[in-house]
């Protein structure tokens, strides 16, 4: 695991867009786990400038969205679906075709069969190179809320009344936040080969201290990340609040080999470096630097 403290929200958002791009760049049909919420809003908005500005081109890639309210229909206001496309989608050139999300929807008998298509459309894409992942203040993944199975895969979940109230904003009033979901699981979630947690906010600094210094526990589900083999933690001051080793998380990046530099974007077999990036000199630019290295 590696923790990045930045100073803003505002940083930590450009380094996971530099990853996922390098990533895209060496990977041109790469398959990107995508989350809702405030979070990676930021990351979306500086994709969005790399693909107008830097020719950054997601046409081949594929894209698959963690979870969805149940009984929102695609064009809902508060669905994931409509909060995909409006802040991320409509603005660069990815594939319709190639973009999954839960359904909304789906209803009774038909839901065990949605969320086994789902995970078996995932295996087909080849599997998830790079899951975005936001953190619930009660430390849940998705909508993978405390409890649930360290295991799971896509299904249906229930949400507690924290959550439904966290949430809240994004609706009239509290009473339209729908009470389930359909999520990834945990263990779908861990099968990505890379994992981009973002976290920002003292609202969030208690999650946070769990999930990367907490016992591994469903009670807190992002402390599974732990066990990651390459999993990013990007925080911002105020989140970082309850870390006891901030100063060691700071002293790994200060002291990281100049090789590790764009190593998240590496294959795991690391035959490829950032000379493989077959971009534009512009997006080459921007893409560099970008990367970790101590992710386990
Ligand atoms: C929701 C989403 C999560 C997200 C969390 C935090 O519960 N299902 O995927 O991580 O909210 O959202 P925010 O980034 O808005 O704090």
């Amino acid at each position: 695991m590696e923790v990045a403290i930045h100073a803003s929200e505002a940083e930590a958002c450009r380094d996971a867009a530099r990853q996922i791009a390098a990533l895209i760049c060496r990977k041109p049909d790469a398959v990107l786990g995508l989350a809702t919420g405030r979070s990676p809003l930021g990351v979306y908005a500086e994709l969005i400038r790399m693909h107008r500005n830097d020719g950054l081109d997601f046409s081949r890639a594929t894209t698959f969205n963690l979870d969805e309210y149940v009984g929102l229909r695609p064009s809902h206001p508060s669905s994931y679906n409509h909060f995909m496309w409006t802040n991320f989608f409509d603005h660069i050139n990815v594939n319709p075709a190639r973009v999954f999300l839960p359904s909304g929807t789906v209803e009774g008998r038909d839901v065990e069969g949605f969320c086994q298509r789902y995970e078996a459309e995932i295996a087909r894409a080849g599997g998830i190179d790079m899951q975005i992942l936001g953190i619930g203040s009660d430390g849940h993944i998705g909508f993978n809320e405390p409890g649930s199975s360290l295991a799971s895969r896509t299904r249906i979940k229930t949400l507690t009344a924290r959550t439904r109230q966290d949430n809240a904003p994004y609706f009239q009033t509290i009473e339209e936040v729908p009470y389930h979901v359909i999520t990834m699981g945990v263990g779908t979630i861990m099968d990505a080969r890379s994992v981009l947690l973002m976290a920002f906010g003292t609202s969030k600094a208690k999650a946070v201290g769990g999930c990367v210094e907490g016992a591994i526990s469903a009670a807190l589900p992002a402390s599974i990340l732990q066990m990651h083999p390459r999993a990013i933690i990007l925080l911002d001051e105020d989140s970082a609040d309850c870390l006891s080793r901030k100063d060691y998380y700071r002293w790994v990046l200060d002291h990281k080999p100049a090789w590790q530099h764009s190593s998240l974007g590496r294959s795991r077999s690391g035959e490829d470096g950032p000379s493989a990036i077959p971009a534009p000199e512009r997006l080459r630019k921007a893409v560099d630097g970008s990367g970790t290295g101590n992710t386990d």
